[in-house]
């Protein structure tokens, strides 16, 4: 799949569900209404859509939501992509929000999975609880040591939030080095349809770059994932920062992903709502008319995104996801 500025589509986020047991503020309203399940792909579907964008050159899908843990059948789901890996695909992996990782971390590693990003905004008991309105700390902490012993490599994302985690950046980024996970930090971005005023929270990680550097060495690194983030090794504690700056960076040139939601919406950009709907696409035509509907989104894909905090919101669904490329 090439688009019509010449970019490559290897990498696909596939949410496969817009449902989630948290409701971190940035995210999600304290009372959510979840989509009827007829609109949303069974897993069957997502197959079928998987195998459709690997035959097109997709190399890496990673499975997201919602929360994908806490979809029923999310194990069938896993193993059967994990069966397309060395077949066309080189890797599945799976953003999380870990509260289910205990009982499921084996189960991702004999789909495949071998990398997963899992969210922690605090390792703060009660500032964690604060932030996802309902989470349990010790819960996630320890599914995060359990899929470790299964033989996962994890990403921490902590989405930098003003007056609420920046002074913990430091001591997470030392936590990840003594647990040998990476960190990335992630600005907040305007999607999804929250109660909260985050441009209250918005923190540029310009800031936190600044003062990470007065306590480490960054070593920019040359390590791009045609995503968001940009990386660097912190000297001395052998561990990988990212940060994710959409608001403040451009990436768009390399961009070489689109994004599905639930529902087969599937994006073409995160800061547009250029679109396509793929579900009744495919519950009518099968493969053959999902193809022909990417060829017309990678046709519209836009150049770039054009995020303003708060303002002009795209209409992006709220179960897409934003990160962990
Ligand atoms: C939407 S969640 C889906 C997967 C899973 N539930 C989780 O939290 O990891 C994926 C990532 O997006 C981040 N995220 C969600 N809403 C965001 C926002 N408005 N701005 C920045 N990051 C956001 C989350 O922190 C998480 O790391
Ligand atoms: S960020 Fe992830 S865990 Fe938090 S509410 Fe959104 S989907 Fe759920």
């Amino acid at each position: 799949m090439i688009d019509s500025f010449g970019r490559r589509i290897t990498y696909v986020r596939m949410s496969v569900t817009d449902r989630c047991d948290l409701r971190c503020r940035y995210c999600m309203a304290e009372k959510m209404t979840f989509l009827p399940r007829k609109d949303v792909l069974s897993l069957e579907e997502i197959v079928e859509l998987a195998d459709v964008f690997i035959a097109r050159g997709v190399r890496r899908i990673r499975l997201t939501g919602g929360e994908p843990l806490v979809r029923k059948g999310i194990d069938v789901l896993t193993s059967e992509l994990g069966k397309r890996i060395g077949r066309g695909l080189d890797e599945l992996t799976m953003t999380t929000n870990g509260t289910q990782l205990a009982r499921h971390a084996d189960m991702l590693f004999d789909s495949g999975i071998r990398r997963i990003n899992v969210s922690l905004d605090s390792r703060d008991p009660d500032r964690f609880r604060h932030v996802t309105r309902r989470g349990d700390l010790a819960q996630v902490l320890g599914g995060i040591g359990a899929a470790a012993r299964a033989g996962l490599k994890i990403k921490i994302n902590m989405v930098a939030l003003k007056g609420i985690n920046d002074d913990e950046i430091g001591s997470m980024l030392r936590w990840c080095a003594n647990e040998g996970h990476d960190l990335t930090l992630i600005e907040t971005m305007p999607l999804g349809e929250v109660e909260e005023d985050r441009t209250e929270h918005y923190l540029p990680l310009s800031d936190v770059r600044s003062s990470l550097e007065r306590e480490f060495d960054l070593i920019p690194s040359l390590a791009r994932t045609g995503g968001p983030a940009r990386y660097y090794e912190v000297d001395g504690l052998g561990v990988r920062l990212g940060l994710i700056t959409p608001l403040t960076h451009n990436f768009c040139d390399g961009c070489n992903r689109i994004r599905v939601a639930a529902t087969g919406t599937v994006f073409g950009c995160l800061g547009h709502d250029q679109r396509v709907e793929l579900r009744d696409v495919l519950r009518n035509g099968g493969a053959d008319a999902v193809t022909d509907a990417l060829d017309r989104l990678l046709a519209g894909k836009p150049k770039g995104h054009q995020f303003r905090i708060e303002a002009a919101q795209p209409a992006v669904e709220r179960h897409m996801s934003v990160t962990g490329g």
